[in-house]
């Protein structure tokens, strides 16, 4: 119907789906944006349908009574057990690969083998059956060596080995109490590799693509990369040892995987994202994720300005539209996780100071682990929200992402203080 406000619908729950509804409500023609299962922190600015049902095809149906125009499917698991595919036999249009092209991020060794298969540089591995062949392998390959579960772990599948007692750890875990449950039944050896990490994310019809600026995000919890990993502690953008030859080394090796997953009969469409490491060798592949980045999104998304929805559908539609490059704005997004993270995060904690945080100019609250009470937004996760501020320069941004997290009071909740401060400082 021409003229008629356009209905998108956002699957997620976390920070990275309300940077994506964010962007998405920017379009000029002022979309009506509903996320599920979404959060209680979303509900100020978007629809917000709960309980949204785990089996595809009940979600699926769910889903469809909404009539949307477009569904954008944020996290890896509605993905991995097929929430697209069933979106699509009911017609609908939708962002996000088919179960089968997700197994790039939820079969590590599906992932290595179009890695083979495309000449994608990616670190030598071993496929380890047992422990004894665990040990052999990482004999061969010698210190640090990485032992990986095949299937997704939520993060707790990548052990990187330094030492011997690390080895007989993680086969402890693994073989003996079988920690890992089902992702457990395939591990293989990596050979351990060194650089700086980034991460590189393009939007992609299934051939022609268009790439995000480059980031860095932060797994550990503490400053200086220090203590357990986490969900992602914060991120920063652009990076200024990114060169222009490492950009259009890194747009080949995503034509490439690209190439790959076609040729497999696994078309990718959706957000392709994939875990460099810069090595003395060039670009190698350490892993590909089947969606946007979590903290990524909250720095990158709105690179795409009032044209994402845009760029979403045409994708989603299978012609990704030619635009001209993102904008390449300096943003740092600064995670506030609750009083325990990451072991044992405390539920149920007063978050104060929102409304004036919100207030900040260039910065922006992207909600996730949080519930309601008696009116007031409460933690109920680890990851709580992120700020995400922008700037002239990566100082700039850092700062204002600082002061306006100053202003949100948390019993015991914890952030980094050196987000972006690597990039800030050069
Ligand atoms: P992945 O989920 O495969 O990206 O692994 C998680 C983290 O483990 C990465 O971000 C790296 O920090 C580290 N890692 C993975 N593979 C390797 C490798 N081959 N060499 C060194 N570090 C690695
Ligand atoms: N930030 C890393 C991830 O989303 O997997």
């Amino acid at each position: 119907m021409a003229g008629s406000r356009k209905r998108i619908l956002v699957v997620g729950s976390g920070a990275r789906e309300h940077a994506l509804a964010d962007g998405i409500r920017r379009d000029p023609g002022g979309p009506e944006v509903i996320v599920t299962p979404g959060n209680p922190g979303m509900a100020a600015e978007f629809r917000v349908v709960p309980s949204l049902p785990e089996d595809p095809a009940d979600g699926a149906a769910r889903i469809a009574t909404f009539e949307p125009d477009l569904v954008v499917i944020g996290p890896e698991k509605p993905l991995a057990t097929g929430l697209s595919d069933a979106l699509r036999e009911k017609g609908v249009l939708v962002l996000g690969p088919s179960a089968s092209a997700a197994r790039i991020e939820s079969s590590k060794l599906f992932a290595k083998e179009r890695m083979g298969e495309a000449g994608i540089p990616t670190a030598d591995f071993h496929v380890t059956p047992d422990a004894g062949s665990v040990r052999e392998a990482v004999r061969s390959f010698g210190y640090p060596a990485v032992l990986k579960a095949d299937g997704l772990a939520q993060g707790k599948g990548v052990f990187v080995l330094q030492s011997p007692a690390d080895l007989e750890e993680a086969l402890e875990k693994i073989f003996d109490r079988r920690e890992l449950g089902e992702a457990q039944t395939k591990v293989f050896v990596e050979k351990g590799l060194s650089g700086p990490e980034i991460s590189f994310i393009v939007l992609t019809d299934g051939t022609r693509f268009l790439p995000f600026p480059e980031a860095r995000d932060y797994k550990r919890i503490g400053d200086g990369n220090r203590g357990p990993n986490t969900g992602g502690m914060g991120a920063v953008t652009p990076l200024s040892g990114w060169t222009p030859k490492d950009q259009e080394e890194a747009c080949n090796l995503i034509e490439r995987a690209l190439w790959g997953m076609r040729r497999h009969g696994t078309p990718f469409q959706g957000f392709l994202y994939a875990g460099f490491m810069k090595t003395p060798d060039g670009l190698k592949v350490l892993e590909f994720n089947a969606r946007f980045g979590d903290p990524e999104a909250q720095v990158l998304v709105p690179a795409a300005g009032d044209s994402l929805l845009t760029l979403l559908e045409s994708a989603a539609g299978g012609a990704l539209e030619q635009q001209s490059p993102l904008s390449r704005t300096p943003r740092v997004a600064v995670v506030l996780a609750a009083k325990g993270y990451p072991e044992n995060p405390v539920s149920g904690s007063v978050l104060y100071g929102l409304d004036k945080a919100r207030e900040q100019e260039r910065t922006r609250l992207y909600l996730a682990g949080v519930a309601e009470r008696d009116g007031q937004l409460v933690t109920s996760g680890g990851r709580i929200l992120s700020v995400a501020s922008e700037g002239d320069t990566v100082g700039k941004a850092r700062e204002k992402a600082y002061r306006t997290i100053a202003l949100i009071g948390l019993d015991g909740g914890q952030f980094r203080t050196d987000i972006g401060l690597e990039e800030a400082e050069r």
